[in-house]
């Protein structure tokens, strides 16, 4: 068990088109905008953070690539290891696990979409509980009003999953499914049997009804104190940014400050977080760091 925590390694997925989003996109890549005051990215490698995770993948287009490293660059700075890979073409979500396959090696895996982004209270234990599983798949589910939009689960009395389908059209639970899956490392195979769908993608969905199938899919269901959002439509990344925002503002807490998550991981010490908050520029991020620094 000590050994698949130590091993545990995360993947971002941060390619796509991202047309829902054009013409913001035409010439931008998604997990680069700005949600608030940070780049989207920030969000779900901090959730990798938060989960105790240091070895990363980060899986994107040709193009963006150059941004992403002059973004975060190998990860050092904030004590974690940032490897990246290309996708070529936005050929599904479930071909993260074997373009990664390298980097996966024999190690449990963590997979997290770059455009969601996850709230609340209680969330790393949820996540530090997932991690140690070292066997089978976990997901995690969230009600929402419109799940014809996502994969959507099943579950029975006792919270086990019974049925997993991608985007139905006349969805049985408004339970979806979020961007955030836990595997052993089993998935690199499943990925590998998989066959397109009828849009042309390895799904993700797919995946987890393998193995539902062979009753290795636990469900994790976030309550109604938690937030989760996607950022695929205007109207979605608008509210992600308004609830940001409205959070920090309240709390004067920061979401996602990646330099805080390492400094309190004992990742980086307090000279490399002062660094850090020496290199940024005047305004309210430094203002933050300060205030970490100097608690
Ligand atoms: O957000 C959760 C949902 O994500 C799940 O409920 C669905 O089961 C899952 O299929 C997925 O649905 P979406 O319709 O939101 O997937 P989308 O195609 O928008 O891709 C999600 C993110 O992954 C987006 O940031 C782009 C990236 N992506 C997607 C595909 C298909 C890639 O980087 N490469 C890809 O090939």
């Amino acid at each position: 068990m000590v050994e698949n925590l130590n091993k545990t390694k995360g993947i971002i997925l941060a390619a796509g088109r991202a047309s829902r989003l054009f013409p913001i996109t035409l010439a931008a890549n998604k997990q680069l905008l700005a949600i608030y005051d940070k780049p989207m990215i920030y969000y779900p490698l901090s959730i990798l953070m938060l989960s105790n995770i240091r070895d990363i993948l980060i899986i994107t287009r040709k193009e963006d690539l150059s941004n992403f490293k002059s973004l975060l660059g190998n990860g050092k700075q904030l004590g974690i290891n940032i490897s990246y890979a290309i996708q070529k073409k936005p050929k599904g979500i479930a071909e993260s696990f074997i373009i990664g396959e390298k980097f996966i090696s024999k190690s449990n895996c963590v997979l997290i979409l770059g455009d969601n982004i996850f709230y609340g209270e209680g969330f790393r234990n949820k996540l530090l509980s997932a991690r140690q599983k070292s066997n089978g798949a976990t997901i995690f589910s969230y009600q929402v009003k419109d799940p014809e939009r996502y994969g959507v689960v099943e579950i029975n009395k006792d919270g086990e999953a019974k049925k997993i389908t991608e985007k139905p059209k006349k969805p049985k639970s408004n339970l979806a499914v979020t961007g955030l899956y836990f595997y052993d490392n089993e998935v690199v195979q499943v990925a590998k049997s998989l066959k397109p769908s009828a849009r042309g993608e390895l799904e993700i969905t797919d995946v987890n009804k393998i193995y539902l199938g062979k009753k290795k899919l636990y469900v994790e269901q976030f309550g109604r104190g938690f937030a989760w959002f996607d950022t695929g439509t205007p109207d979605s990344l608008l509210s992600a940014n308004n609830f940001v925002s409205t959070i920090q503002r309240r709390q004067g807490l920061s979401i996602a400050c990646l330099e805080e998550i390492a400094y309190k991981n004992n990742w980086i010490s307090k000279i490399q977080l002062k660094k850090l908050t020496d290199l940024t520029s005047v305004g309210s991020y430094k203002e933050y760091l300060k205030q970490i620094l100097y608690k």
